[in-house]
C-alpha cells in the first residue's frame, strides 16, 4: 500500500533526518563557533519551530508512502523538551511493509546521564553520540564550553546500561586538531559494543571556514587503525549506507568510515531533510528548503501534503558531494544554511 516517491535518479525516499532545535550548549568550532553563534537573536523562536504534533503528522504521512527511518538531530535534540514523548509517539508508526519505523537520535551526549532511562522507555533502540577526543583538555577545547568528557562517557555507559541496543560514536576527523585521538578513541570503545564511526570534515554550513586541505581522508585512518589492531571491511547494512563498515579481526567489534569527501555516497541517497521551522531539504548542501510549515498551519490536507511533498522528490536531482569543489564551495558558504538548523 501507499506510494513509493523516486527521484529523477532513481532514489526512492527512505529516511527523514529532522533537526528538532536549532540550539545547542556545546560550541564547536566547526559547527556553531562562538563568535557566530552568541547572540540570542540567531536562534529561532518557539513558534516558528515545528510542535511534536506537526513532526508527527508530516512523519505519519511520510511513512505511509516508504519512508522506514527517522533520525532526529539538532543542534542537540536533548534540550527539545518532551523529547521523549516524541520518540514513543514516532515509535508507533508501522512503515508500508508493516515493520516498526526505525527511529534514532544523534546527541552530543551531555545529557545522556539525565535522559537515558527515558529514552530507553520511549523506546528508542539506537542512539549516536558525537565525540571527537579521549583527552580531557582538547574534549573541552572542542566543545568550547568546557564541558568534562567523564559526564559524556558516563552517558554513554548510562545509555548503554538502560538497554539502548545500538549506540554509535561519530568523531569528526580535522586535520590539525584531532589526529591523535583517533587511535586513543577506538581504543577506548574496542570490545565495548560500540561502534566508533570516523567522519570526513564536511563543508556543511557557512561558518565553519572548510578547506580542502582540512580533509583526511578516510584510507589514511583506515591504515592507521588497521596496522595497530588488524580489520577487514564488512557488508553494508543496508543500500546506500552512510558508513563503511569494518570490523576488528580479533573479535573485538565493528568499526565505520563516512567519507562523503573522499567518497561520496550520493548514488543512493535516500535522504530528506526537516529544519527546525518545517523546511524540506532535498541535500545536506542545498541552499533552499521548500516551505511544507506553510501547508501545516494553513489548513492543508493530508493529500495535499502527500502531493507536495512527492513532487517536491521526484524532482530531485541533488548530489552534491559527487561534484564539490573549492569553487561549489565557496558560493555555497555565501548561503547562511547551518547544519545545527537543518540536521546534520
Ligand atoms: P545510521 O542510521 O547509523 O546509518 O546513521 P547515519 O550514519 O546516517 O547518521 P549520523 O547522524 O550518525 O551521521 C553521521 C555523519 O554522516 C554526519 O556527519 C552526517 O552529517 C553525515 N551524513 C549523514 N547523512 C548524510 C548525507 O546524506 N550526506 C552527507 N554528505 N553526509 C551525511
Ligand atoms: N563535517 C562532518 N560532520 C559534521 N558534524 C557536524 N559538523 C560536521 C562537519 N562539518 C557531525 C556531528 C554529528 C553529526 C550529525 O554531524 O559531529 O555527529
Ligand atoms: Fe552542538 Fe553537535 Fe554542533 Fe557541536 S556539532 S555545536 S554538539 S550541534
Ligand atoms: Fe545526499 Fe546531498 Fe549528501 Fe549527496 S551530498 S549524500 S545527495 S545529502
Amino acid at each position: 500500500e501507499g506510494a513509493h516517491w523516486v527521484d529523477t535518479r532513481g532514489r526512492p525516499l527512505r529516511d527523514i533526518r529532522i533537526s528538532v532545535t536549532d540550539r545547542c550548549n556545546f560550541r564547536c568550532r566547526y559547527c556553531m563557533p562562538k563568535e557566530k553563534f552568541e547572540k540570542e537573536h540567531l536562534f529561532l523562536a518557539h513558534t516558528e519551530i515545528l510542535s511534536f504534533e506537526e513532526i508527527i503528522r508530516l512523519a505519519r504521512i511520510a511513512v505511509e508512502n516508504g519512508v522506514e527511518k527517522i533520525r532526529l538531530t539538532g543542534g542537540e535534540p536533548l534540550l527539545r523538551k518532551g523529547i521523549e514523548n516524541l520518540i514513543t509517539e514516532l515509535g508507533k508508526l508501522k512503515t508500508w511493509n508493516g515493520k516498526p519505523l526505525d527511529v534514532a537520535l544523534t546527541t552530543n551526549g551531555s545529557a545522556l546521564q539525565a535522559k537515558a532511562k527515558a529514552l530507553a522507555a520511549a523506546g528508542l533502540k539506537r542512539l549516536t553520540v558525537s565525540l571527537d577526543a579521549m583527552d580531557a583538555e582538547i574534549y573541552k577545547q572542542l566543545n568550547d564550553v568546557d564541558f568534562p568528557i567523564e559526564r559524556t562517557l558516563a552517558g554513554i555507559e548510562a545509555a548503554q546500561k538502560a538497554g539502548i541496543s545500538s549506540v554509535k560514536i561519530n568523531v569528526v576527523v580535522k586535520r590539525g586538531t584531532n589526529e591523535k585521538e583517533l587511535i586513543k578513541i577506538a581504543e577506548h570503545f574496542r570490545g565495548t559494543g560500540v561502534i566508533v564511526r570516523y567522519i570526513e570534515y564536511m563543508d556543511v554550513g557557512a561558518t565553519n571556514g572548510w578547506r580542502m586541505d582540512d580533509v583526511i581522508p578516510s584510507r589514511q585512518i583506515v591504515e592507521e587503525i588497521n596496522s595497530r589492531y588488524p580489520i577487514e571491511p564488512v557488508d553494508p547494512n543496508y543500500p546506500g549506507e552512510v558508513a563503511t563498515r569494518w570490523r576488528y579481526k580479533d573479535g573485538m567489534g565493528e568499526i565505520g568510515f563516512i567519507s562523503s569527501v573522499s567518497e561520496p555516497f550520493c548514488r543512493e541517497c535516500s535522504r530528506i531533510r526537516l529544519s527546525v521551522d518545517g523546511k524540506l531539504y532535498k541535500c545536506l548542501f542545498a541552499t533552499e528548503g521548500f516551505d511544507i510549515r506553510q501547508m501545516l498551519r494553513g489548513g492543508a490536507s493530508d493529500e495535499e501534503i502527500e502531493d507536495a511533498i512527492g513532487r517536491i522528490w521526484s524532482a530531485r536531482d541533488d548530489h552534491y558531494s559527487e561534484i564539490r569543489t573549492a569553487e561549489t564551495s565557496a558560493e555555497r558558504a555565501k548561503h547562511k544554511i547551518e547544519m545545527s538548523y537543518i540536521g546534520g
